[in-house]
């Protein structure tokens, strides 16, 4: 995830962006609460590789 990313220099803002979108996308396909937010947490597990540092 790391090496994939890091050259994006992704910002907390797009970060947010994106679990917005995702939010949005899980939930028109009626996603239900719970496998929501085990998808939202594992997802979320990788932003520390994601966005940049700095
Ligand atoms: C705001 C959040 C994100 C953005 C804007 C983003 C954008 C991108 C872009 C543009 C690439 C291609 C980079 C390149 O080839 O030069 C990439 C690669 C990749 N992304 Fe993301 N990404 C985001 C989050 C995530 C998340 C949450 C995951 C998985 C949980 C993920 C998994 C991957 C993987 C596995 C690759 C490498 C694919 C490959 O090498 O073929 N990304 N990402």
């Amino acid at each position: 995830m790391k090496p994939s990313h890091a050259h994006l220099n992704i910002t907390e803002q797009e970060w947010e962006r994106m679990v917005v979108v995702f939010q949005g996308v899980l939930a028109r396909h009626q996603v239900p609460a719970q496998e929501t937010q085990e998808l939202l947490a594992i997802v979320g597990s990788t932003k520390p590789d994601t966005v940049a540092s700095r």
